[in-house]
């Protein structure tokens, strides 16, 4: 049994363990829990103890006025509900059950790959409700519970692991975060006793004036000793509010009216339970994130010239050195390598940028940049488009699905699409590849060191082959040779002497 008492040689050597890893750590360490028990002759340690995460997804989020479920709604790049799985995950929680109920269809697809379990709520009680549909998910686990909302982005692993600790002293039975705030309204309130012990929850519709006045509020993060939780879930009572709620926060009230211990602590930054109720909540939440993110950044040796107008979301990677230049997003899965620079006025979105790169007010969308490659002002690099070492992309260039071979050129007003181009080749201002015939999608093959003059048309399929040569304004309907200079244009006529007598004609009229 967890409360059971310990041997203070058994309380030393997991010390010693625990001191080099973290709870979570040591959850996933076989070895060390097996040398454990061992050692404890029997009695597992309660630090060692399974942790199960439920997150609470299944409100509706009225005041968002959306069709989205609440928990669904994006902040940097996750949705909310995600933010609050990854902090349990990072927390050191193994088991995650998300209780779901409005759009939970939507909910379970986008939580598909996240390894959790989903409980379905059908009728929204309560949030002492909403963890009865846990119960089945929860028996049998002799372990912590730790319970969340979904719509607290900002919440910290490094909170979810002091609960954690804090729950697995001996004697503990529950452990819950608090903060303080001058006016709390909405909010539970944690009462105290005189000596400052924990009493219990009231929430604000069954206040007293007194209680009414508490400034310390409960933001809903506990940890439960699980079997003393599903012994009291049962007890719930939800005719004593005026709403027919089931109150979870009843719960730790009811503990310590058993005798039992609950630990309620004030958390640093009180900004992490930032619930979020409407989209202006969700606005100041994605702020906060959004500078957690970019910090990150920064101080990993990334310049963030303008934190204000910049905007990166959670997958992106940068490595050192990199500069993130005012009015950009970089979105997605984008990484960008070392000495790269993008921005200002860019938009990347899951793309690939290679080392010692140049962005200029592009915008990229699952595209490839390979080291020291260069594009904008004003390129689009549409998916699939993958430029070699050294390419030069310049201003209203489009590339779609086309791969452009080192050291080539693409300098302005052009269209490549569905195309191999080769290496050390220029592409003249205004070339376009006709791609497209209304039905199919056809390719051009541009291959090495060639030249496509400029204003030329390149019909699809055909191919350019290496060392060849266009000449400007030329329509290529055929393949072009090895070593050829194609040239697909009207032949220049020149009439001797028509523009002089064209003018004195004309003069001659007005006159
Ligand atoms: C709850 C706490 C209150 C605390 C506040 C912090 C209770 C009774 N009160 O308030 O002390 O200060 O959170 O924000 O717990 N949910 C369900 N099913 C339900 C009801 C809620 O899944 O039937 C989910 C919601 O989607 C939300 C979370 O539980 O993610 C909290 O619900 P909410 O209605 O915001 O909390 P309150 O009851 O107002
Ligand atoms: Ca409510």
């Amino acid at each position: 049994p967890a409360t059971a008492p310990q041997s203070t040689a058994f309380e030393l050597r997991t010390e010693v363990i625990l001191r080099k890893k973290t709870v979570g750590e040591c959850l996933g360490f076989e070895g060390s829990r097996v040398r454990i028990s061992a050692w404890g002759a029997g009695i597992v340690s309660p630090r060692m103890m399974p942790v199960v995460g439920v997150v609470l997804a299944a409100g509706q989020g009225t005041r968002m006025k959306s069709a989205l479920p609440k928990v669904l709604h994006d902040v940097c790049g996750l949705s909310m509900v995600e933010w609050v799985v990854s902090a349990m995950r990072k927390g050191g929680v193994q088991r995650i059950v998300v209780v779901v109920g409005n759009g939970s269809e939507l909910v379970r697809d986008r939580l598909a790959g996240a390894g959790v379990e989903f409980v379905e709520q059908t009728e929204r009680l309560g949030t002492g409700h909403a963890v009865m549909m846990a119960v089945p998910a929860l028996e049998g686990h002799h372990g912590l519970t730790i319970i969340s909302a979904g719509d607290t982005p900002l919440l910290q692993s490094s909170t979810i692991e002091d609960l954690v600790q804090k729950c697995s002293q001996g004697g503990v039975s529950a452990s819950l975060s608090t903060a303080v705030l001058d006016d709390p309204s909405g909010y539970g309130r944690i009462v105290r006793d005189a000596g400052g012990a924990f009493v219990g929850i009231k929430e604000e519709a069954t206040c007293t004036p007194e209680e009414r006045a508490i400034k310390e509020w409960n933001p809903g993060l506990y940890c439960f000793r699980n079997t003393e939780l599903l012994d009291c879930l049962p007890r719930l009572r939800n005719d004593h509010n005026p709403k027919g709620e089931y109150f979870l926060t009843d719960v730790l009230g009811d503990l310590v009216a058993q005798g039992k211990r609950v630990e309620a602590s004030v958390a640093p930054d009180p900004v992490q339970f930032s619930g979020v109720n409407n989209r202006w909540q969700l606005s100041e939440v994605g702020l906060a994130k959004k500078m957690e993110i970019l910090r990150a950044h920064a101080e990993n040796g990334v310049t963030i010239v303008d934190p204000a107008s910049t905007h990166i979301e959670a997958g992106v990677e940068i490595a050192p050195d990199v500069v993130v230049h005012p009015n950009t997003v970089l979105s997605g899965t984008t990484t960008i390598g070392e000495g790269s620079e993008v921005g200002p006025n860019s938009w990347v979105k899951s793309s690939r940028i290679g080392r010692d790169c140049r962005v200029f007010m592009s915008h990229l969308d699952q595209a490839v940049m390979r080291d020291g490659s260069r594009c904008g002002p004003f390129a689009n690099l549409r998916p699939h488009a993958d430029l070699g070492e050294g390419v030069k992309v310049g201003n209203f260039v489009e590339i779609k699905n086309a791969t452009v071979g080192r050291k080539t050129s693409i300098s302005h007003l052009t269209y490549i699409g569905d195309a191999s181009v080769g290496e050390e080749t220029n592409i003249g201002a205004g070339t376009i590849t006709c791609n497209y015939d209304g039905f199919e999608k056809f390719r051009t093959t541009i291959g090495d060191r060639s030249f496509v003059g400029s204003n030329s048309t390149l019909i699809a399929p055909v191919t350019i082959a290496d060392d060849a040569f266009v000449a400007a304004g030329s329509v290529i309907d055929k393949d072009v040779p090895s070593g050829a200079m194609a040239i697909g244009r009207g032949k220049q006529e020149n009439k001797e002497g028509w523009c002089t007598r064209w003018r004195l004609r004309k003069q001659a009229q007005k006159a």
